[in-house]
């Protein structure tokens, strides 16, 4: 898959809803319940975290919900691209670009939100035909404002931020022409998962959904 290919792939995912869920899932019981919350609340894009020992099992059974696209987040070598792949995840999403994430992507087509936090990693991530990018960590590496001054230079490239974004803040990116979708962990709150509170999650899923 070449990065235009992904790129356009990854666009359509970005495009489901205007929110993105970043998901840790500890036990693999709340996977099914989780992505089932998510979907009813109008949220289909999920990235499941590849940081539990279960993530790759979760994705495995997200990726049977209806309605549901599931992605694999925090891809950091080629064995996680690879497995990400094999357990089903339909785009991968990274914290940064390295060439061996890059081709690995490609080797396994597994449409890739590559992350980038500078112009410079931006532009070589343009350079290479990635004009889809995640921006990390948004929050702290310049906000909403930084990706509107992004966007006068690099109008082509567009985003999906991710970290420090919440229900406060979100508009702030999602009004801006280069954005489009956030990412963020906000509406998987540990505690209602613990409690089995899959109702919150999906009121949650609504109030995000609802935001464009
Ligand atoms: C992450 O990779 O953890 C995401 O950026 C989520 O960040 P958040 O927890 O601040 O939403």
């Amino acid at each position: 898959m070449t990065p235009a290919e992904q790129s356009r792939a990854a666009a359509a995912i970005c495009r489901l809803a205007p929110v993105v869920p970043v998901l840790v899932i500890d036990d693999l019981a709340q996977a099914k319940w989780l992505a089932e919350a998510l979907v009813a609340g109008g949220l289909p894009a999920l990235e499941v975290t590849l940081r539990t020992s279960v993530a790759l099992d979760a994705i495995r059974v997200m990726a049977e919900v209806p309605g549901g696209a599931v992605g694999a987040g925090t891809l950091l070598t080629p064995a996680d691209v690879k497995a990400a792949k094999a357990a089903g995840a339909t785009f991968g999403v990274s914290p940064g670009a390295t060439d061996r994430i890059l081709d690995a992507c490609a080797e396994h087509d597994l449409p890739l939100l590559p992350g980038a936090a500078t112009a410079s990693e931006i532009m070589a991530l343009l350079e290479k035909g990635y004009t889809v990018q995640k921006f990390f960590p948004a929050e702290q590496a310049g906000g909403a404002a930084y990706l509107k001054s992004i966007g006068s230079p690099i109008p082509q490239v567009k985003f999906c931020p991710t970290g420090g974004i919440g229900l406060k803040n979100a508009r702030d990116y999602l009004g801006l022409s280069n954005i489009l979708c956030v990412g963020g962990s906000w509406v998987a709150p540990k505690d209602a998962m613990a409690r089995g509170d899959w109702a919150a999650i999906t009121t949650l899923a609504r109030e995000a959904a609802a935001l464009r």
